[in-house]
């Protein structure tokens, strides 16, 4: 049985159908069950649609605005562990990523393509927090953490997440090569939001970040 690392294809989504973006949705919904900054983000609800949904319209909006990277093994592969081969190819980790002068929500088009359908979904009051509270003070931190504008003018990490059968088999280093590779080439910095040590000490083993901002969420 061959190491995953050499049989994860990474490919680009572009216009993708909406099976491709739900099971995207799917993969990072499993991968960040349970973390507090998601919870905070859902008004402490664990409801696993209202999750899943957060992070389709993450992904939607991404494919619109940004790039967005998913890691599929090949239909008929088996890993170690898992209960494949499958006849479909499995995605089984996604990153989303925003070029210099792009960002999330930057147009009416992103958000229509996924955002306002999940805002849709929240209780008036935790809608009033999002527009109010987090979305301005999330900003607020970054310009703080980067310098103002310098989030803008980086490649920006917005979600990365593996499923939680197939981490620590580098999937997640594998996944974020490509834009490294194209960051590094056009000197552009890479930031991204980290909650937790060891997501920071991670983001710098893979990154090299220049700076970076660490929330409680
Ligand atoms: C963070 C995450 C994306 C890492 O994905 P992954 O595919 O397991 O990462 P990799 O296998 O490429 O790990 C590369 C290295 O990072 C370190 N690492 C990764 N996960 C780790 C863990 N849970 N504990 C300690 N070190 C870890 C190791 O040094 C690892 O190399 P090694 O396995 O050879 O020791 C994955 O754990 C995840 O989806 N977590 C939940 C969502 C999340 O927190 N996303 C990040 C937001 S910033």
């Amino acid at each position: 049985m061959a190491t995953t690392a050499a049989l994860v294809r990474v490919r680009k989504l572009i216009k993708p159908c909406e099976n491709d973006i739900d099971r995207s949705a799917r993969t990072l919904a499993d991968a960040f069950k349970g973390d507090i900054f998601t919870k905070n983000l859902l008004g402490g609800s664990t409801d696993e649609a209202l999750a899943f949904h957060l992070q389709r319209c993450q992904i939607a909006a991404a494919v619109v605005g940004g790039e967005v990277y998913v890691a599929e093994i090949p239909s008929g592969i088996q890993l170690a562990g898992d209960g494949g081969p499958e006849t479909e190819n499995r995605i089984v980790g996604a990153a989303l990523w925003f070029p210099p002068g792009r960002e999330m929500l930057d147009s009416n088009e992103q958000l229509q393509a996924g955002p306002a359908d999940f805002l849709a979904l929240l209780e008036p009051s935790l809608l009033d927090w999002w527009k109010a509270v987090f979305l301005p003070g999330f900003s607020t931190l970054a310009d703080k953490a980067y310098g103002k504008g310098g989030k803008l003018n980086s490649w920006h990490l917005l979600q990365i997440g593996v499923h939680p059968m197939y981490q620590r088999r580098g999937i997640a280093s594998h996944l974020i090569e490509v834009v490294k590779k194209k960051a590094l080439s056009s000197n552009s910095i890479i930031t991204l939001e980290a909650e937790t040590e060891l997501n920071v000490r991670l983001s710098r083993e893979w990154l090299c970040l220049y700076r970076l901002s660490s929330t409680s969420g």
